[in-house]
């Protein structure tokens, strides 16, 4: 179920333009994600949608348009900006664990440090998510002892650690092996239906059927196409994505 309480989406991009140097890496974007929302970017390489994602948690400064979460403008720096850049999790291809800290305390680091829990708290909270991501037993080892796979867990539980309104995924799973992306993906659906707004850059196209209400397909900094994932899958409209399609699906 997705909902607008305040007739707000909980994100909103609106005429988002990006340009590095001479690149017009997003051209008017216009995205707005709902509540419980589950959105799939897709697109060939280069297409923006690293660059999307990390505009929508100011990563990335954008140079036209705006974009607001809950509401809220994203203020361009200062105390306001962490506070609110707190509100937006992400997980990227490659795990960022601290190496030299527990996976405990990679979990109940930024709580402690952003939201200002005290210690006993958020280590509570952090066996808590430990759990639910499956890794509980791995609290007291370090990142380097753990496989990708159980990494990329512990950086979904860092994630949710900050409570945050969405989560932004850019690809979890595309520096896994094999045998490890069903775990991370499990974890991803079980997000999902417990009502958590994402967005998620994947190729993994079972993620997107079982998980996501919407697909947006990329190509060239531009949102060319939007459907459900059955109609996106099955019957493409534009030829960027047909093509684009015919390719993945021939791997
Ligand atoms: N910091 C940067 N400076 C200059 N150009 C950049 C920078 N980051 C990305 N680009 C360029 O912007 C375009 C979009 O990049 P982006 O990483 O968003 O694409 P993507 O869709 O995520 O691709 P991939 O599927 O390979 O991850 C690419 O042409 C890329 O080379
Ligand atoms: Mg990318």
């Amino acid at each position: 179920m997705t909902s607008r309480p305040n007739g707000e989406p909980l994100v909103r991009l609106s005429g988002v333009d990006k340009w590095f140097g001479e690149l017009h890496v997003l051209q008017d974007i216009d995205l707005s994600i709902d509540r419980g929302e589950v959105v799939v970017v897709i697109g060939p390489s280069g297409s923006g949608k690293s660059t999307l994602c990390r505009a929508i948690n100011r990563l990335e400064p954008i140079d036209k348009g705006e974009i607001t979460i809950d509401g809220a403008r994203l203020p361009d720096e200062g105390k306001e900006l962490a506070r609110l850049r707190a509100d937006v999790g992400m997980v990227f291809q490659s795990f960022n664990l601290f190496a030299h800290k527990t996976v405990l305390e990679n979990v109940a680091l930024g709580p402690v440090k952003v939201r200002k829990k005290s210690k006993a708290e958020a280590e509570g909270r952090a066996r808590e998510l430990l759990e639910r991501v499956g890794v509980a037993s791995q609290a007291d080892k370090y990142p380097a002892q753990l496989s990708g796979g159980q990494q990329q867990r512990v950086a979904i539980a860092r994630a949710l650690a900050m409570e945050p309104k969405v989560m932004l995924f850019d690809e979890p799973t595309s520096a896994l092996d094999p045998e490890m992306i069903n775990e991370v993906l499990d974890v991803m659906v079980g997000l999902a239906k417990d009502g958590m707004t994402m967005v998620v850059v994947t190729h993994e196209m079972g993620f997107a059927r079982r998980a996501a209400n919407r697909v947006v397909f990329m190509d060239g900094g531009r949102i060319v196409e939007t459907a459900e994932p059955e109609t996106f899958f099955t019957s493409p409209q534009s030829d960027r994505a047909k093509d684009f399609l015919s390719k993945i699906l021939t791997h």
